[in-house]
């Protein structure tokens, strides 16, 4: 069956290339003739919650994302739509694909919004994945979009605190994002030559880290930084740290939660330094220009997904392998297991 009409949205958090991706889309979807709808705020467009169509179901024309091309966000808008894990709401957005007579679906997203693909594929709606997500937990793929400029922002960014962290003799704490992975903060470590990094793939102390630290003062290294994944505090075995800053006289609520900025308040205490400051990267890492890596991806990804949706194949995910772009059926595709790079984290760790 030929297309009639594509969509394409952008679901769960945002990633720099997103536009990118779409502009492709758009252009091969020209190419090939097909028009396309730009389906709004992640799966939600599909469910007509807007009083406006426009604001749900938008055409896409060749000038407006030409325009959007190489702007950071995601001009589609995004957004989480728990509902959508129900068959009944899955339906609900099919009778819209139908009407809209929209044939074929690309999403951009991360593993959940593929799961959403494919319970669309699943009740016979043709859909194709293109990664997008900064955490670079899709297995499957060695790039996604986002990661590559995330990773940069923070190597940016951890540079720069460095400099101040060696004018001043202080040690920092540097958080960075990934949800429940951590190689945003592995491979910004290694990239800035930081001293000590800590992944939530990866049980630890808090008394442990201040060892490490405590062995770089020893060893002459004043300022070292301390690069933290923001889920790394579900991987820390339990620590008192009412007890600790109080007994020390810092205020602190009971059952206070660990964070960036308490860490390094407990590392300047538990290694008797004068300060040590915390920095919290969060959206600049997602709202970021995409770096070359990244828009080059999205412009193959875009181009293939509409190729795939043209030729008749569908319930795939487009990725790449060996530096090729490729593609590959959603279920096999997101029963790939993840390989924390161990290696590497000690030898960050052991410098
Ligand atoms: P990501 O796509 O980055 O992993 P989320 O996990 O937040 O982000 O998922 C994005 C969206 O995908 C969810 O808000 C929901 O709309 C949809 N989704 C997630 N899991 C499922 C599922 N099991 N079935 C159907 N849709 C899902
Ligand atoms: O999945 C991308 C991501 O930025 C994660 O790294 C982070 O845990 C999460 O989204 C934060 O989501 P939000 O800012 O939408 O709450």
């Amino acid at each position: 069956m030929s297309m009639r009409k594509i969509g394409v949205l952008t679901s769960g958090g945002d990633s720099p290339g997103m536009n990118a991706a779409v502009m492709s889309v758009a252009r091969s979807a020209a190419l090939y003739g097909i028009p396309l709808i730009g389906v709004k705020r992640g799966y939600n467009g599909l469910l007509r919650k807007s009083s406006n169509l426009k604001d749900d179901l938008q055409e896409l024309t060749m000038e407006l994302v030409l325009d959007i091309a190489d702007e950071p966000g995601t001009y589609l808008r995004t957004a989480r739509c728990l509902e959508f894990k129900e068959k009944k709401v899955q339906e609900k957005a099919l009778k819209t694909l139908k009407n809209m007579q929209i044939d074929g679906l690309v999403v951009i997203g991360g593993d959940g919004s593929f799961r959403g693909a494919q319970a669309l594929c699943n009740l016979g709606f043709p859909c194709i994945g293109i990664p997008g997500t900064i955490d670079n937990d899709l297995p499957y793929t060695e790039i996604s979009l986002g990661y590559d400029t995330a990773v940069n922002v923070c190597v940016e960014a951890i540079r720069k605190i460095r400099a101040c962290s060696r004018s001043h003799d202080r040690p920092a704490v540097v958080e960075v994002m990934g949800r429940h992975c951590g190689d945003i903060a592995l491979t910004a470590a290694v990239s800035t030559g930081s001293e000590i990094v800590v992944c939530p793939e990866v049980p630890w102390t808090v008394e442990g880290v201040a060892l490490q630290l405590r062995n770089q003062l020893d060893r002459g290294n004043t300022r070292a930084t301390i690069v933290v994944a923001e889920g790394c505090w579900e991987a820390m075995a339990p620590f008192d740290l009412y007890s600790f800053l109080t007994s020390h006289g810092k205020p602190c609520y009971p059952e206070e939660p660990m964070s960036a900025v308490r860490f390094a308040s407990v590392m300047k205490r538990m290694c008797g330094m004068v300060e040590a400051r915390a920095n919290v990267i969060g959206y600049v890492q997602r709202g970021a220009e995409p770096t070359a890596r990244d828009s080059a991806f999205a412009f193959e990804a875009g181009n293939l997904a509409v190729r795939l949706l043209r030729d008749g194949i569908s319930n795939q995910v487009i990725g790449m392998q060996k530096g090729q772009v490729m593609y590959m059926p959603i279920e096999k595709a997101l029963k790939v297991q993840k390989k924390f790079n161990k290696e590497l984290f000690d030898l960050v760790n052991s410098l």
